[in-house]
């Protein structure tokens, strides 16, 4: 089969500050990798799209490496059609159309997932479509699980018009919350309020005192965090008694400065997750979820797929140069 991998620079290259150098978009490339069989409890899908994550550059940079025992062909995400199926597996069968939550491999003609890893689509919404929301829904869902966000806590997603901050601002709207959310343009920031924000932020300005103004100085009860470092400080600064952050991306480093005493007399909950680490029951657990909760908010219009730029899985390094751009606005999918 056909297959995205990285093409690593040669040992000793390094960048013009002497760094060793990082892969760049045009380091993917099209290579013939043997087929994955399905072992016990697996299925094999001929993929029909594959989700691009920001997680995938940091992937292909060599930054985030999969975990163990996972291809090191990139694509947390796919969608398409049941191929075979492997022994003791009774849930779906060749033709079924599947959507894949995964550790790794979307980004390839054929993929192997465990069978409870795999939902079917919305009903209405094609393959190419939905494999641009399990990954954000599952992300948002178990993590608003995790830290119980109710209906009408003030609930703050940082990058609205992201992938997961589209879904998010739809998942609390849906949920009864006041959503507040952060962005970089006054086009996105009209497009977050569009997907039902309350609240649409300037990231370069003082956000910390917009909320704070916008909110009668409450705060947010439930931060839903991707920049990590940069924002520790501040998102503690708007929690609000009793808030919640969660953190789940690195976009702005890893190592932050933690004001006990600010946290402590709010009663703050600081954590962060990963999707990716968790192991194969979790996440079939967290997909199944997903389908029951999610699935019939989009399939009635509650929750509308996020804006989608498709590009050909053949130009998967054109997509991770658009995706880095920053110019994104919602999600970007390889087509095969
Ligand atoms: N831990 C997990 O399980 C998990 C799962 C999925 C994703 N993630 C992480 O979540 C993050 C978002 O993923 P994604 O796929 O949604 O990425 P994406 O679609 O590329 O979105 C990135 C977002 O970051 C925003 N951003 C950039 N600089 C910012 C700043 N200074 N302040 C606030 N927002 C800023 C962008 O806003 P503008 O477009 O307005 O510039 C954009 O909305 C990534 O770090 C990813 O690794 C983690």
């Amino acid at each position: 089969m056909r297959a995205i991998t990285v093409r690593q620079p040669e040992p000793g290259q390094t960048d013009e500050l002497g760094r060793p150098l990082r892969p760049g978009p045009e380091a993917l490339v099209v290579d013939q990798q043997p087929t994955p069989i399905p072992g016990p409890g697996e299925v094999l899908v001929k993929t029909v799209a594959a989700g691009i994550n920001r997680a995938d550059l940091l992937q292909r940079q060599g930054l985030y490496p999969p975990p163990p025992d996972t291809t090191d062909v990139i694509g947390l995400e796919a969608a398409g059609i049941v191929e075979q199926v492997g022994p003791g597996v009774t849930e779906w069968q060749p033709s079924d159309e599947v959507v894949a939550l995964l550790s790794g491999g979307g980004y390839a003609e054929y993929f192997v997932a465990p069978a409870g890893q795999l939902v079917a689509p919305p009903e209405g919404t094609d393959l190419v479509t939905a494999a641009t929301l399990l990954e954000v829904a599952a992300t948002v869902v178990s993590n608003m699980d995790l830290v119980q966000l109710s209906p009408g806590e003030t609930f703050l997603v940082h990058g609205g018009a992201g992938g997961i901050g589209t879904f998010a601002i739809q998942y609390a709207k849906a949920l009864g919350c006041r959503v507040a959310t952060t962005a970089g343009t006054d086009d996105k920031r009209a497009f977050c309020r569009d997907l039902g924000a309350d609240i649409a932020l300037d990231y370069h300005g003082d956000w910390v005192a917009g909320l704070r103004h916008a909110t009668d100085d409450h705060g947010a009860d439930v931060i839903l965090d991707i920049m990590g470092a940069k924002y520790l400080g501040p998102n503690i600064d708007v929690l609000a008694a009793d808030g919640r952050l969660v953190i789940i991306g690195m976009q702005g480093g890893v190592k932050g400065e933690l004001n006990i005493g600010r946290l402590l007399n709010k009663r703050g909950l600081v954590t962060a997750t990963s999707l990716r680490f968790r192991d194969s029951a979790q996440k079939s657990a967290i997909a199944a979820r997903v389908a029951e909760s999610v699935w019939p908010l989009v399939e009635n219009g509650t929750i509308t797929p996020a804006p989608i730029e498709r590009f050909a899985f053949e130009d998967a390094a054109a997509a991770h140069a658009r995706l880095a751009s920053g110019e994104v606005t919602g999600k970007l999918v390889l087509t095969f």
